[in-house]
């Protein structure tokens, strides 16, 4: 049998949920056990508290730890179990967890909180793993426990009958279901497609496959996990992606040679390098990035510049090399930041949303990921330093700051084309 125990203040939430439906058939048939935990009954004094005021000022009311901890020592005492602290702040919760949970473990304690959640010593001392059920704020934990014990119980074989009417849900294979039809066969003008009432099976299965890709396609191509895909499919479905998102791309990349800070802080012009004219060409072009520019005030440097792309433009390179030639079709020099907005604002008709690009984890305000999703609804300015960095006139003009690449040891100095591959790959990821 499973056991999930939820902590809770409102011990009658629970009970009341669960007294209809599957699940309720399946603590009757003792496949599961559902069993609300009363904080209160661990609380101390007159009025049983189990929150209180908060060290530090503050509107809200905190859940005290010694309550909730008496109570899963409680649980531990009668038998093993793995807590879990329902909250905004720990790992989203998912099929996958789902399905983990109901595979790997008997016994969960789930705690809900209420108020600003519980004191930040109960992770410490009791709690095994910490859940969120989504990017949102709730009143309390008791939603999100139901949410996952419903979600969870469902899986633990004997709860749902036909054992195989879970297996190709949503989410299951990776993707959203295939579209459901039963009686009547036509109804307000709309008929059942044809193929599900001819009885041939290998059609049907067919049938539901491409539609499940349409829909997944459509609603979460994040979903999508190539390498759980047959090839046709995968074939198909990146020719998709890759067509979809060179149309939608508003992204501009910017690498500026001034205002740059030098080895002291000091202002300096940098020099510009034909390795980054060169390889951020190529991965700017690679990622349908709209425009690359160049950005120095320094003539002579731009003269140098635009000397490299004319051989690669108009000279034997571009014969020698057409590729070079496509590389260095969208890039440009410019001499201020200012001509490169203007640029922008020429093509768009507003001005560009920018950001600025660092090293310093602690000072991103905007992931990647987010990033890709912006930048198909407006112009995206993407600016990349040189030096020792942005002089602080060009951070204050920035709007957002993405998220810094970040490697697995303690070195970090990537090289500036480095930069600008990894953060397009990550921005554009579908
Ligand atoms: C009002 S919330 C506290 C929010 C908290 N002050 C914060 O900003 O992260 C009260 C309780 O509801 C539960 N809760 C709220 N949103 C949740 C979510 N998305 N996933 C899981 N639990 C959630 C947690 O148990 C939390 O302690």
């Amino acid at each position: 049998m499973k056991t999930y125990n939820i902590i809770t203040i409102f011990p009658e939430m629970i009970t009341s949920v669960f007294k209809q439906g599957v699940v309720s058939k399946a603590v009757e048939k003792g496949i599961i056990s559902i069993n609300p935990v009363n904080l209160r009954d661990y609380a101390e004094g007159r009025h049983l508290i189990t929150d209180d005021y908060q060290y530090g000022g503050g509107a809200g009311l905190v859940m005290k730890p010694e309550p909730i901890c008496e109570a899963v020592s409680a649980l531990k005492e009668k038998s093993d179990t793995f807590v879990v602290l329902l909250d905004p702040r720990g790992i989203k919760f998912t099929q996958k967890t789902a399905e983990n949970f109901a595979t790997n473990y008997d016994n969960i304690t789930f705690i809900c909180g209420r108020y600003e959640g519980v004191d930040e010593r109960v992770r410490e001392l009791v709690v095994d793993m910490e859940l969120s059920i989504g990017d949102f704020i709730l009143t309390g934990g008791e939603f999100a426990a139901i949410t996952a014990i419903d979600s969870i119980a469902r899986l633990v074989p004997g709860v749902l009958g036909d054992e195989t009417s879970a297996d190709d849900e949503s989410f299951t294979t990776g993707m959203l279901e295939y579209p459901h039809y039963t009686r009547p066969a036509e109804y307000k003008g709309l008929k059942v497609p044809d193929v599900l009432t001819q009885g041939n099976h290998a059609e049907i299965l067919k049938w539901r496959v491409d539609k499940a890709i349409e829909i997944t396609q459509k609603h979460r191509p994040d979903l999508l996990h190539i390498n759980q895909l047959d090839i046709e499919s995968r074939k198909k479905i990146c020719a998709e992606q890759k067509r979809g998102l060179s149309k939608k791309l508003k992204l501009n990349v910017a690498l500026m040679h001034y205002p740059m800070k030098d080895k002291q802080g000091d202002i300096v012009a940098t020099a510009i390098t034909n390795l980054d004219l060169h390889d951020i060409s190529r991965s700017c072009r690679t990622y349908s990035v709209e425009k690359y520019y160049v950005v120095t005030p320094i003539e002579a440097q731009r003269e140098i510049a635009s000397r490299v792309i004319n051989h690669w433009m108009d000279g034997f390179g571009s014969t020698y090399n057409p590729n070079r030639m496509e590389a260095f079709s969208h890039t440009e020099l410019k001499s201020s930041f200012s001509e490169v907005i203007l640029d922008i604002e020429k093509r768009h008709k507003k001005r560009p949303l920018i950001v600025a690009t660092t090293a310093k984890p602690d000072r991103a305000t905007i992931t990647a990921k987010h990033l890709g999703v912006i930048s198909e609804q407006q112009p995206v300015l993407l600016i990349f330093g040189t030096g020792w960095g942005f002089a602080d006139e060009v951070l204050e003009t920035a709007d957002y700051i993405v998220e810094a690449i970040e490697g697995v040891g303690e070195f970090n100095h990537l090289s500036v084309r480095s930069a600008v591959a990894i953060l397009l790959d990550r921005i554009t990821e579908i």
